[in-house]
């Protein structure tokens, strides 16, 4: 997109890195049990796709999409599911998987939303957390990295639809002309 930089933030080894570990950590706690991942559309498809291969217990996946209204970079106001999961969750262990957390209110309403469903449990894993711009309480139960207060793009997070497809995680600051 004209205008912007894109800052590189992790390579794709890092990426790999952060999302084998929270596998393995996952692995480890879900031992001999069942999991049904819900990923939230879109940003996290990506980040999901390379997780639940290296999970090593059975796997059932869905999909969540939830529309915010308000401005175009932040989360606020009324929060609406667009597309719900489709499997029963009562008495299923739940794992949300979410890019990134930012004001917490995406996925405080999803929790609370998909408890309505009786699940045995509901745990949050996410790869990135802004954790200076909390609004709402809210930790994930499994976490990649902490970043700064930064636009993210890349691996499947946009900025207006656009970086979804890049492979590695930037930051996007705007260009000044000026100073070109
Ligand atoms: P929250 O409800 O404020 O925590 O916002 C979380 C959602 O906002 C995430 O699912 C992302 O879709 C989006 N988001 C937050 N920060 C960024 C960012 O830096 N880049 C792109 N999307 C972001
Ligand atoms: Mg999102």
């Amino acid at each position: 997109m004209e205008g912007y930089r894109l800052n590189q933030l992790f390579t794709q080894e890092q990426i790999a890195s952060i999302v084998q570990g929270l596998a393995d950590q996952i692995s480890k706690d879900y031992d001999g049990r069942e999991l049904v991942v819900v990923c939230i559309l879109k940003g996290a498809f990506m980040f999901l796709s390379d997780l639940i291969r290296h999970l090593r217990m059975p796997v059932q996946v869905d999909f969540v999409r939830l529309a915010s209204y308000g401005s175009g970079m932040k989360t606020c106001g009324k929060i609406e599911i667009t597309k719900d999961v489709e499997i029963p969750l009562e008495k299923k262990d739940v794992l949300i998987i979410e890019d990134i957390i930012d004001s917490g209110r995406t996925l405080k309403f999803l929790k609370d939303h998909l408890a309505l469903s009786n699940p045995r449990s509901i745990k949050v894993c996410a790869l990135l957390d802004k954790k200076a711009r909390r609004e709402v309480e809210m930790e994930a139960d499994y976490l990649g990295t902490d970043v700064d207060d930064v636009f993210i793009v890349g691996y499947g997070i946009d900025f207006n639809e656009h970086y979804r497809y890049l492979p590695e995680i930037y930051y996007v600051t705007p260009i000044d002309p000026s100073k070109e």
